[in-house]
């Protein structure tokens, strides 16, 4: 899952394009690359690339003197990351250089028979056969050339062509995303919409099957040889959207930004008519998701069958894919980009079964939100931190909503419920009242190996995302359990100073709680206790507490997991982690 850009326009691309590259590391960093078609008679393209991030890119690349370029940041699949395996990718005589976002699966006998044919093929990548397809194709139209070229390609990609003999830009999608900004006498073309909204907040979404040719005043796009035309959409984000405002890190602004995304979902959803909720007649229900939206998932799941007695499953996209799979007559996707491959191939087999989709997303015009016969949007705003913070907290909401909102629920639990929902945006504020506390608790995480997170009923799920939050940005080995199962094996790895963090909320699991946290710390382990305020108890069973304003037990996993969160964002910060960008990771995941 890389990141992929192009522009053809009458400024110099090379500021542009870097400018672009920049806002879509989110998506791959371990090395980049741009192409210029030089502006003068040779219209040699000129390439820079390394493994380095974009801001490296920019200060060693030589002035690229050009109107038209690509450029990619780059989430290794194939190849380690290296300047040989950085993109662009070059045919043998530098005619055609190539950005690619997804993979290709046949490249290796594609490879083989390029070779055979005397194409000099220099690096480990998938990409690099595309180029040279389209300089064995090439006979004078670029476009056909490349229009022959995916002919042969199995699996996913985005690419945009960058021709020398040719001023324009061809791309194709199948797949991977791939959006084209508007504007005139420009074009930009980008992974996702954060990259090009500086320049234009007019968009079209390319599909499946669709390949574009671009100038600076035209669009053509053809599907199966057709000519045809795609929607221009109007994107509503701002750049302040996608900036750090201040804050020395994405994740610790966006964080800070859960208080207003909690009111604004609320006040968004509230508008959410029957006709989005779940159907009365639902028998049964199925969520599919991956990774922190899999854990918002399982909060559901518990909500949905506490309310509304709706046995439900949740999945791994992942899973789903690969294993025969009775579905319910619906299914709840969540997707904070909307673009997760695993996701979005299980939403594609759901729709062959005529099984409709419900998606849960936080990115108007993604791909889920394309093809689900319906869609709530959270009201995160654009999540940058490659970490999910405020996507997660969103879609609980959008959860919670979508559970209140049933015909079956009985009218005085909704309205008690609504109305603790609207107290929580406060609630959630009055927590970094205890970010110096929590500082001080990192400072004991940074130097363990290993951490456990132990939760019960609907906080287990919590459990298991505040592990995930520290194993991701503060590279420690975090596990997440339901603490029932601690004595059933895990609890042989805990001995002296070992930290377990506890989740004891006030719900009918207290008891149970309790007692597990004295059977960890009979065997010497180090507890930091999350409890409600109202408890006057705990604090003589653990090393360290920190109490979360009251409310409903089956919304406090809201307020629980923003504690963990900054307990995860201040020990990645004092080991010096590079919290937004944490390696070998990406925001969205679009390969399987
Ligand atoms: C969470 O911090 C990670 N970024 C990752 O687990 C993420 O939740 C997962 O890749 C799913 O992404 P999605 O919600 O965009 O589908």
């Amino acid at each position: 899952m890389c990141g992929i850009v192009g522009y053809i326009g009458k400024r110099q691309a090379e500021p542009i394009l870097m400018d672009c590259l920049s806002r879509l590391e989110y998506r791959g960093y371990d090395s980049s690359g741009i192409a210029v078609r030089q502006n003068d008679n040779s219209n040699n393209i000129s390439v820079y690339k390394n493994a380095v991030r974009v801001e490296a890119l920019k200060e060693k690349s030589p002035h690229l003197n050009g109107n038209t370029g690509i450029a990619h940041t780059r989430w290794a699949t194939h190849g380690q990351p290296s300047l040989l395996n950085a993109h662009p990718h070059l045919d043998c005589s530098g005619r055609f250089a190539v950005v690619h976002n997804g993979i290709i699966t046949n490249y290796q006998e594609l490879k083989q028979q390029l070779i055979i044919e005397g194409h000099d093929i220099i690096s480990e990548t998938d990409t690099e056969v595309i180029p040279h397809l389209i300089e064995k194709y090439y006979k004078g139209n670029l476009e056909e050339a490349v229009k022959l070229a995916i002919t042969v390609l199995k699996g996913s990609y985005a690419i945009v062509v960058l021709c020398k003999d040719e001023p324009k830009l061809v791309v194709a999608k199948m797949g991977s995303p791939m959006v084209i900004g508007i504007s005139d006498c420009e074009k930009f073309i980008a992974s996702d919409t954060p990259a090009i909204i500086s320049y234009t907040n007019k968009v079209i979404y390319l599909e499946d099957g669709d390949v574009g040719v671009i100038t600076e005043n035209s669009i053509v796009i053809t599907k199966n040889g057709e000519e045809i035309r795609r929607e221009e959409k109007q994107v509503h984000m701002c750049k302040a959207d996608i900036q750090k405002n201040g804050y020395v890190h994405f994740m610790i602004k966006e964080i800070h930004e859960q208080p207003r995304v909690i009111r604004d979902t609320i006040v968004d959803n509230a508008l959410l008519t029957t006709k989005l909720t779940i159907g009365k007649d639902v028998q049964s229900l199925s969520i599919i998701a991956c990774g922190t939206s899999y854990y918002a998932g399982l909060i559901g799941e518990y909500v949905i069958e506490e309310l509304l007695g709706i046995p439900t499953n949740v999945s791994f996209g992942s899973e789903v894919n690969h294993r025969r799979m009775i579905f319910p007559n619906e299914v709840i996707v969540i997707t904070q980009s909307g673009e997760t491959a695993d996701v979005l191939t299980s939403m594609k087999t759901m729709q062959k079964a005529g099984v409709k989709t419900l998606a849960i997303t936080n990115v108007p015009g993604s791909t889920a939100s394309r093809i689900s016969d319906r869609t709530i949007y959270t009201k995160a705003g654009p999540e940058v931190s490659v970490a999910a913070t405020k996507s997660f907290i969103a879609q609980l909401i959008a959860l919670y909503q979508l559970t209140l909102l049933h015909p079956s629920m009985s009218p005085g639990l909704r309205e008690q419920l609504a109305a603790e929902l609207n107290t929580l945006p406060a609630k959630a504020e009055k927590l970094f009242d205890l970010e110096p506390r929590i500082m001080e608790c990192a400072r004991y995480l940074t130097q363990c190996t290993d951490v456990f997170f132990i939760g019960r009923g609907i906080n287990y799920p919590v459990a298991l995302e505040g592990s995930l939050k520290l194993k991701e940005i503060a590279y420690i080995h975090a596990e997440g359990y339901a603490a029932g199962e601690l004595k059933h094996g895990p609890l042989a790895l805990l001995c002296a100073g070992v930290p377990v963090i506890a989740i004891a909320a006030q719900d009918s699991n207290y008891e149970a709680m309790v007692t597990s946290i004295k059977e960890a710390k009979a065997r010497g382990a180090y507890v930091i206790a999350l409890a409600d305020e109202n408890d006057k108890t705990i604090d003589d069973s653990v090393d360290v507490v920190f109490k979360v304003p009251h409310t409903h037990f089956l919304l406090s996993p809201v307020l629980h997991t923003i504690v963990l969160q900054l307990l995860a964002y201040f020990t990645a910060k004092l080991r010096g982690c590079p919290i937004d960008f944490p390696r070998n990771l990406a925001k969205s995941v679009t390969v399987e």
